[in-house]
């Protein structure tokens, strides 16, 4: 990435170096062509691609008026070129996609605000497109209405970076492998061992339907593990 473009923030404490959270979340574009940061705020994530020469156009996206205006003054500044770089004042959920190829990157929102994005978006992207989240919030949630979409799950991990875990999953608009409600492959990782922990600690007390679930199934899964 370009120096002037190097920026700290609370997820990139290192500086220069991209956070655990962000490199989780960029090893998925492959020869995408088109790279969305979608809710971008410092726009970290999207610029990372500077560099990455398949990418032909990075798209940063945001609804906050002050966000765009920092980001137009930070991409004017610098000496990369713009021509690749569009700069969106949008919400996720009224974004038009043409392109085909397209790597979506939705980071840092609530479940509820991802769950509507994709929803708005998933007709619009071609089969060979990817949707990479992480979400802050609501994620059970979310996780159900995933499983409800045409959308399949390609793979997902759990990570943690200044000390909050984060899950990061992997979609593609193809129906195949339904996004499971609770999670499947993260919590074999050593990281996926302590977020069940953590779970089990902050659900183990919540009383609706859908926690109780939950938290039978981290039990389950805890004694099916210690079994082997
Ligand atoms: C916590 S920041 C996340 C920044 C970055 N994606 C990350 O993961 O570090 C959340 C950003 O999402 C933006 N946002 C909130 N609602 C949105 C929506 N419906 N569509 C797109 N962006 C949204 C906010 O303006 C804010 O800049």
């Amino acid at each position: 990435m370009p120096n002037s473009l190097k920026t700290t923030t609370s997820s990139s404490r290192a500086g220069d170096a991209l956070s655990i959270r962000f490199k989780a979340l960029q090893k998925h574009c492959l020869n995408h062509e088109h790279v969305w940061d979608i809710g971008c705020d410092h726009g970290l994530l999207g610029l990372s691609f500077i560099d990455h020469h398949h990418v032909q156009s990075i798209h940063l996206v945001d609804p906050s008026g002050p966000v765009i205006e920092t980001l137009k003054k930070k991409v004017k500044d610098s000496y990369i070129t713009i021509g690749r770089i569009f700069i969106t004042h949008s919400k996720g959920q009224d974004l038009k996609i043409n392109s085909l190829s397209n790597c979506i990157f939705i980071a840092g929102m609530g479940g509820k605000e991802i769950g509507e994005i994709i929803t708005k978006l998933l007709p619009q992207l071609d089969s060979s497109s990817r949707i990479v989240i992480s979400p802050h919030r609501k994620i059970l949630e979310l996780r159900e209405l995933l499983g409800q979409l045409p959308i399949s799950l390609l793979s997902e991990e759990v990570i943690f970076e200044n000390e909050q875990y984060y899950q990061i999953l992997c979609l593609s608009p193809e129906v195949g492998h339904k996004v499971p409600p609770f999670g499947q492959e993260m919590w074999g990782s050593e990281v996926g061992k302590r977020y069940r922990e953590h779970q089990l600690k902050h659900f183990g007390p919540h009383t609706d339907e859908a926690s109780k679930a939950y938290v039978n199934f981290l039990v389950t899964s805890k004694s099916l593990e210690s079994s082997l």
